[in-house]
C-alpha cells in the first residue's frame, strides 16, 4: 500500500528545486565559495531593526486589516508617486508576505485553466506556479549573447485569444537584465487593449546598476492599472528578506478581488514586520543607494571576469545582482554546475533550472564579497580552462 497521501496531482508536478539541490550538495562540503546566493548580503539598515523592535515592544502583535497596515499601504502609494510620478492611492496596494505570495496570488487569480501564458525563458521558479494553476506557459527565448532581452514584437506576435496572462521580470532573474521603456511599452499596451493581464514582478526595481537610466517599471507605463498586478517588496531593495514583506499593486477593483484570495492564504501580515516596512519606505534611502553603489562596483568586476573566463560569453547586467553567462551549446549546466562544485568548490546554479533552452548557462551571484567573488573566479577560470565541451 501506498504509505504517503494520496497527494493532489497539482502538487505531484511541482519540481524539487535545483537550487536546493545545489545548496544540499555544497552543505556536506567544506571550503566551497557561493556565487549562488539570491539574498542580499548586506546587514538589514539599523534603523528598520529598531522599528521592527519597537513595534513587538510597543505589544503590535495582534491581527491587523486584512490588505496591510493603512500606513503602509498609503506609504507604498507615495513611494511609487514619487518615484515614477503617478498617482497611487492606498487603495492600490494589498501588503503580502513577500513578493513570492503577491506572485502566487497573482498567477492564481490572473490564469485560466488551459489558457495560456506568455512567459520570458530564462524564467524565474513562478514558471511552475503558472502550470499548477493550469495555466499553458508559452515561452518566448532569449540568450545571453543579446543580453537577455526580449523583442517585444515577439510578445506581441504569441498574444493570441487564447492568453490570459503575460508574466514580466524586470531586473530579472537569473539574469540580473532591465528592459528599456520601450519594451515595457509596447507589451503593455499591447496587453491592455487586448484585455490580457500583465503580472510584472518588480521585486529588484530599486537595484538598478546603470547610472542615468530610469527604470522603467510597468506601473508607469501601462496605460491603466486595469490589467496590470506589480508586485514587489522589502527583501532586496532594503536587504530584509527574512522578514517577509512585500505587496501588490493594480486597480482597486483588482486589489479587493486579490483580497478575497489573500484572505484564505495568509489572512493578514505580520503586524511588527509592517511597521519595520513602514519605517524602511518612509525613512532614510541612502541606505538603498550605498547597496546599489556596491553591487555596481561587482557587477563591473564580474562583466571583466566573465570577459576573460574561458568558453563564458558574458554580457552587462543592468539590475539585480545576477549574471548569466553562457557556455558553448553542448554544455549541460546541471552536470557542469555540480563537477564545479564538487571538483573546484565553487557553487553557482545551473541554467536549466530556468528553462531548457538556457541549459548551457550558470547562474551567478554577486551578492556576495568581492573577495568571494575574486577566489571563486580564480577556481572557475582554472577548472574551465580544462574543459572541452
Ligand atoms: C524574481 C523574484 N521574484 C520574487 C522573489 C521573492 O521575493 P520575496 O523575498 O519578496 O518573496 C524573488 C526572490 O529571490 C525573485 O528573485
Amino acid at each position: 500500500m501506498n504509505r504517503s497521501i494520496d497527494w493532489n496531482p497539482a502538487l505531484e508536478r511541482l519540481p524539487f528545486s535545483p537550487i536546493r539541490r545545489m545548496f544540499n550538495t555544497a552543505a556536506t562540503m567544506t571550503d566551497v565559495l557561493h556565487l549562488s546566493i539570491g539574498q542580499p548580503d548586506f546587514p538589514t539598515p539599523p534603523h528598520i531593526i529598531e522599528a521592527h523592535v519597537k513595534a513587538l515592544r510597543e505589544g503590535r502583535t495582534r491581527y491587523e486589516l486584512d490588505a496591510g497596515l493603512p500606513q503602509l499601504r498609503d506609504a507604498v502609494a507615495k513611494l511609487y508617486n514619487r518615484l515614477y510620478d503617478i498617482r497611487l492611492e492606498p487603495e492600490n496596494v494589498l501588503i503580502t508576505t513577500g513578493c513570492c505570495q503577491a506572485m502566487y496570488m497573482a498567477i492564481h487569480a490572473a490564469v485560466r485553466p488551459g489558457m495560456e501564458v506568455i512567459v520570458v525563458e530564462p524564467v524565474f521558479v513562478f514558471l511552475h506556479v503558472i502550470e499548477q494553476a493550469g495555466g499553458v506557459p508559452v515561452r518566448i527565448m532569449t540568450t545571453a549573447k543579446e543580453g537577455y532581452q526580449v523583442d517585444p514584437q515577439k510578445v506581441i506576435a504569441a498574444m493570441s485569444d487564447r492568453t490570459c496572462a503575460i508574466m514580466i521580470n524586470s531586473p530579472g532573474n537569473p539574469t540580473g537584465s532591465v528592459y528599456p521603456k520601450e519594451t515595457i511599452t509596447a507589451i503593455c499596451r499591447e496587453a491592455d487593449r487586448r484585455g490580457i493581464a500583465i503580472i510584472s514582478d518588480e521585486v529588484y526595481d530599486r537595484l538598478i546598476l546603470d547610472e542615468d537610466v530610469p527604470y522603467a517599471s510597468a506601473l508607469k507605463h501601462a496605460p491603466s492599472l486595469d490589467h496590470l498586478i506589480m508586485t514587489s517588496s522589502c527583501s532586496k531593495t532594503y536587504s530584509m528578506a527574512g522578514l517577509r514583506l512585500g505587496w501588490a499593486i493594480s486597480s482597486k477593483q483588482n486589489i479587493e478581488a486579490l483580497q478575497r484570495l489573500h484572505m484564505f492564504i495568509s489572512t493578514t501580515e505580520n503586524t511588527a514586520t509592517q511597521y519595520a516596512a513602514l519605517e524602511a519606505v518612509t525613512g532614510p534611502q541612502d541606505c538603498v543607494g550605498t547597496m546599489v553603489k556596491e553591487y555596481r562596483r561587482r557587477r563591473d568586476r564580474i562583466v571583466q571576469l566573465v570577459s576573460k573566463t574561458p568558453h563564458m560569453t558574458g554580457y552587462s547586467p543592468g539590475g539585480a545582482f545576477f549574471i548569466m553567462p553562457s557556455l558553448p551549446s553542448a554544455a549541460d549546466s546541471f552536470d557542469v554546475a555540480m563537477r564545479l562544485l564538487k571538483e573546484a568548490r565553487v557553487c553557482t546554479i545551473p541554467g536549466g533550472a530556468f528553462g531548457t533552452s538556457c541549459n548551457n548557462a550558470l547562474r551567478i551571484s554577486f551578492a556576495t564579497s568581492m573577495e568571494t567573488i575574486e577566489a571563486a573566479f580564480e577556481r572557475m577560470q582554472q577548472w574551465l580552462a580544462r574543459q572541452s565541451f
